[in-house]
């Protein structure tokens, strides 16, 4: 039988975690692929290190260099995360000639186009399915199964820490912070939580399937990006009476232009906390589980569930590469579809203030008359309709939340709208504003 080596850079959670898969699966993987899959190195920060599963010693090393110059080792496992080293470690193998299978979103949204360039000039392929979505197979989906498909739409729910707090929040009628600070505790977010919370690692995530499924490589920083810090209890009791959960989604979705004389055609690539019916399959999608609803030209919607990190879940995903990889140079690597191919003539990434979107708006007001004639003349003069009102019934003079339902307006029309709103001296707080997505 073909023997493929493996040489991995990284020996901590998921690094152990891999190994581990391997150890358990890897006959079933030799018997279904026709190929031995050997480990030969692994790269650890320490001997010691805490990991969950051991790792073989004689396997372990701290110098990566003898894993990525090793001649006997074809496939090199990154796991190492971050932008600095990764980025040489990757490089570096991708020019001796190995497969790489990485992890790594946020090296991919940063360098990206570079990798692919240096993986096509040397010949190999570069992987990345545990990249988004950990053990979802998403991107070999959105590749390989649905390539016969455009895709009009992707919804995701990829970052399981926000959805475990608003999850939380919603079924515990909780506040942001004490949840947040729980799943610190948990081990779920990690400290300092910016990165998830404020929506990076989803904007990285939604950022690489655009770019899979548009056929050009979306700049991370094109993608308009807000996080989950001001959801609070109040907009989640109000999104529930309404009828809707707040998630936070990221969106690649093809856009019309807004105009045929002003404005081209684009990808909306976004992430941000969304109002999103209770009876869409994506609302009940909860703890730290991950979604994604891929609406493809021919197949229709789909949806693919499961977890979206942790040391099991991310080895299955990268194996899956692993087995790519070892198919590759059982048959030649030209014969199978690359892993990314920048396909697209003109991509185009529509600006957020060209794409059209509902709207939920809370005003905090003083309840006299003649308020809400006030904001609505506001929206009405921006061309802005309102679906829906609700005030709670309060006292003549004190402060009350004023809840808008707004119709498909451009984001900004909206934006002006708002900050035109805010001046009035009625209202009393900064207004919040989240869109509400209607999956049409
Ligand atoms: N921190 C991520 C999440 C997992 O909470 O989903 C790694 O991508």
């Amino acid at each position: 039988m073909q023997q493929v080596n493996l040489g991995m850079l990284g020996g901590g959670t998921v690094g152990s975690g891999v190994f581990h898969a391997w150890q358990k699966n890897g006959a079933l993987l030799a018997a279904r692929l026709g190929v031995q899959i050997n480990f030969r190195k692994v790269a650890v920060k320490a001997f010691d290190e805490p990991r969950p599963y051991p790792i073989a010693r004689e396997l372990m090393t701290t110098d990566w260099q003898e894993v990525v110059n090793d001649p006997q080792i074809h496939v090199v496992i990154e796991l190492v995360g971050g932008t600095g080293i990764a980025k040489t470690m990757v490089l570096t193998a991708l020019t001796q000639g190995k497969t790489v299978v990485t992890a790594n979103k946020a090296l991919l949204s940063a360098h990206g186009p570079e990798l692919f360039a240096a993986a096509a000039k040397a010949g190999v392929n570069l992987y990345y399915e545990a990249s988004v979505c950990g053990g979802i197979p998403i991107i070999k989906s959105l590749r390989e199964g649905f390539v016969a498909n455009q895709f009009p739409a992707i919804y995701g729910i990829v970052n399981g820490t926000c959805n475990y707090i608003l999850s939380r929040m919603k079924a515990e009628g909780a506040d942001f912070g004490a949840v947040l600070a729980e799943a610190q505790k948990l081990g779920y977010a990690e400290t300092p939580p910016d990165l998830d919370i404020d929506g990076i690692d989803a904007q990285h995530k939604i950022g690489i399937l655009a770019s899979l499924a548009h056929g050009f490589w979306v700049d991370h920083h094109q993608v308009h990006t807000e996080g989950i810090r001001t959801v609070s209890k109040i907009d989640m009791e109000f999104a529930a009476k309404l009828g809707y959960t707040i998630k936070l989604l990221g969106i690649a979705k093809q856009s019309k232009a807004q105009s045929p004389k002003s404005k081209a055609a684009g990808v909306q690539v976004s992430v941000y906390p969304t109002l999103i019916p209770n009876a869409h399959v994506l609302a009940s999608v909860n703890g730290v589980f991950n979604a994604c609803f891929v609406r493809g030209d021919i197949v229709g919607d789909t949806l693919f569930y499961g977890r979206g990190a942790g040391k099991d879940a991310t080895a299955s995903a990268v194996l899956s590469d692993v087995a790519d990889a070892a198919l590759d140079l059982k048959n030649g690597a030209q014969v199978r579809l690359a892993p990314f191919v920048a396909h697209a003539k003109k991509g185009r990434v529509m600006p957020m203030d060209e794409v059209t979107s509902q709207y939920y708006v809370r005003f905090s007001v003083v309840d006299k008359p003649g308020v809400l004639a006030k904001i609505a003349a506001i929206f009405a003069a921006a061309k802005i309709g309102i679906s829906s009102v609700i005030q709670p019934e309060g006292h003549e003079g004190e402060s009350v939340p004023l809840i808008f339902m707004i119709h498909d307006a451009p984001n900004a029309a909206m934006r002006k709208a708002l900050a035109k709103i805010a001046k009035l001296p009625v209202i009393k707080a900064k207004p919040v504003m989240f869109r509400v997505e209607s999956f049409d």
